[in-house]
């Protein structure tokens, strides 16, 4: 009943055009009950190799060490917290999950290392100013760097597979060019931004459909950068839209236009969210199954995270496209779907996550229908940038 009550504050908040403060201060109150129950799961759990919370599938609590692509996700919710609660106590913890990934700095065997970095030392360095963290930045920035190819004008996403691709790169790759524009900013490094804005452009060429809708992963030739296949990888089948997938570029070239000002890549965040908008139900703030093409939508599961990733980039598109109101509306709305008890877990429920109903990987039979720690991370951003624009509007 309690929990249900604190549910309810929390919808209110969150949708409430004139929220109040005081629907405000429980709905943090009540994700911060959650996150302090997902600390308690997770502390038996950790050691020296496990470090942080990624899901909670068949019952069971599964945390991931430095080296897996999700491990900057909590301890950036952690972060997060502090900022929504203004409670130093949260600093603390934070900086216990996020010390762990120092070491990844070194780790060139990844593209994912602006999830890994951005989310957790990206966001100790905003708060801390402690040099050391902005030092453990340039130097993953640096070590990503080394994955760049300039005969494809890519950087090299995975190092699997061999024998299936010869140099692959995804659409999820976009996201971590913030951590190359953001150093490139802090230490005066013009490559590091020169990289970024190849690989966006390249991938703006290469991985999209006359609809707008995007392929899951482009195999290039390393020597030439001619495009061998367009397939997909966790999305339903080659020509499909893997979700997840238009969320992250949704997400990637809105960052992009932020962090350069090129008009070429807020024009192609606008062309995504249009693919994206004309999907059934999107508009109206219905949260999308894993896959925009699979045969039977009623009957497939949900996939929050790319919920959660649409409404924080949509709020973020929204502060620079003449189509602002349309995309705010779209942010709001899709906010409140994944505030709601449908999407919201109780406390004390769903591993210590907040949201449940995400997937993974379908075709891969892992991680279906499960909570999923970077859909928190996106919801927790959203609820931020929300704030943000009602503070900013109001003022
Ligand atoms: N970047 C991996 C995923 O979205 O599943």
């Amino acid at each position: 009943m309690k929990v249900k009550l604190c549910l309810l504050a929390v919808t209110a908040f969150l949708f409430s055009c004139q929220q109040s403060e005081r629907s405000e201060s429980q709905a943090i109150r009540v994700i911060s009950e959650q996150l302090k129950y997902a600390v308690e799961l997770a502390e038996p759990l950790r050691d020296s190799v496990l470090t942080s919370p990624r899901t909670f599938e068949n019952e069971q609590l599964k945390l991931v060490s430095s080296r897996d692509w999700t491990s900057g996700f909590f301890p950036g919710n952690l972060w997060m917290l502090g900022e929504l609660t203004v409670d130093t106590t949260w600093q603390n913890i934070a900086i216990d999950y996020t010390l762990p990934l120092a070491k990844e700095q070194w780790n060139a065997k990844t593209h994912d290392m602006g999830f890994k970095m951005m989310c957790s030392f990206g966001h100790a360095y905003t708060k801390t100013r402690n040099p050391e963290f902005r030092q453990i930045l340039i130097q993953s920035a640096k070590t990503l760097a080394t994955r760049f190819n300039p005969s494809v004008g890519c950087i090299r996403s995975w190092d699997h597979n061999k024998d299936k691709w010869d140099f692959p790169v995804i659409i999820d790759n976009m996201m971590n060019l913030e951590l190359l524009t953001w150093a490139a900013k802090e230490a005066g490094n013009d490559s590091l931004r020169n990289i970024a804005i190849t690989h966006a452009l390249t991938t703006m060429k290469n991985h999209f459909r006359e609809d707008n809708s995007s392929y899951h992963v482009v195999d290039y030739n390393p020597e030439t950068g001619e495009v061998q296949h367009k397939q997909t990888h966790q999305g339903y089948a080659d020509e499909s839209a893997w979700a997840r997938g238009q969320a992250w570029g949704l997400y990637g070239y809105t960052m992009m236009y932020r962090e350069t000002g090129m008009k070429e890549f807020l024009n192609q965040a606008e062309k995504i969210a249009t693919y994206i908008l004309a999907q059934p139900g999107i508009r109206d703030g219905k949260i999308p199954c894993w896959d925009f093409n699979v045969a039977n939508l009623a009957d497939e599961p949900y996939d929050a995270s790319a919920g959660a990733i649409m409404t924080s980039a949509f709020y973020e598109l929204s502060q620079y496209s003449g189509k602002g109101n349309e995309y705010r509306k779209v942010a709001d709305k899709l906010l409140e779907s994944l505030a709601s008890p449908d999407f919201l877990a109780g406390v004390g429920e769903n591993g210590g996550f907040l949201l449940k109903h995400s997937t993974g990987h379908k075709p891969g039979g892992s991680e279906i229908d499960v909570p999923l720690v970077y859909a928190d991370y996106y919801f927790l951003e959203s609820i931020i940038r929300k704030q943000k624009f009602n503070n900013s509007n109001s003022k």
